[in-house]
């Protein structure tokens, strides 16, 4: 195709996306990550994290969206909202809807090697009153994250009685869902053990990758999701 052929398909194609109203399954968004794919060097990998990113979380958004149409009532519900209704969804929203709530959370609970802060006076308190330590809650968490079976996540979550704990879940479920055998709670801080978030780098070895994460982890963002219960 000539070069002018292709800039005038190229106008058409423009001029025919601005005639036309966007579609009803644009209600969820990808956010950008906040910060670039190489910020979490030599953690984290820029191939891992634009992979992560850009497809897999790209994909929980695009079919989710595509949920819309069979379930109108998702338009009506913010994405947090929607995961204390789950079990009223089907499967795919569960899946779709988890995987965009948990990688949204996950993207702004990391940043970059030694810019993450510590935990708050606060949130100090509250890890020393529910484990005894913030050295005695990373290896619980390490713990539960390694011996996480298969897909899935590990979390800091505050109980509705205020107390702290440690839980993980399956496959794009989380602590919000309410669904039967999950320890409900409020996400403080969420790691993807799925093996998508780590495997480039680490292949099976999970453990490594879990221990080399809390040089990541963004104590702001989890003294700000603290505070805000
Ligand atoms: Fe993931």
């Amino acid at each position: 195709m000539a070069r002018s052929q292709l800039l005038s398909l190229l106008a058409s194609l423009v001029l025919l996306l601005g005639w036309c109203p966007l579609p009803a399954w644009a209600d969820f968004a990808l956010p950008p990550l906040p910060y670039a794919s190489e910020a979490l060097e030599p953690v984290i990998d820029a191939t891992t994290m634009s992979i992560h990113h850009d497809r897999h979380h790209g994909a929980y958004v695009a079919n989710l969206n595509a949920q819309i149409a069979a379930n109108p009532g998702l338009t009506e519900l913010s994405l947090e909202a929607l995961q204390g209704q789950i079990a009223d969804f089907p499967v795919a929203v569960r899946n779709n809807g988890g995987g965009h709530w948990n990688h949204s959370q996950f993207w702004t609970v990391m940043g970059p090697v030694g810019q993450g802060g510590k935990p708050s006076t606060q949130l100090l308190k509250a890890i020393n009153a529910s484990f005894g330590s913030l050295e005695s809650l990373q290896t619980e968490f390490n713990k539960t994250a390694a011996g996480h079976f298969g897909s899935g996540w590990a979390w800091l979550i505050r109980k509705p009685d205020g107390t702290l704990a440690i839980t993980s879940t399956a496959n794009q479920d989380n602590p919000l869902m309410n669904l039967e055998g999950i320890e409900r709670g409020t996400p403080l801080l969420g790691l993807d053990v799925w093996e998508h978030a780590y495997y480039l780098k680490y292949q099976n070895r999970r453990p490594d990758y879990i221990a080399a994460w809390w040089d990541l982890v963004n104590w702001n963002e989890v003294n700000r999701r603290f505070a805000a219960v």
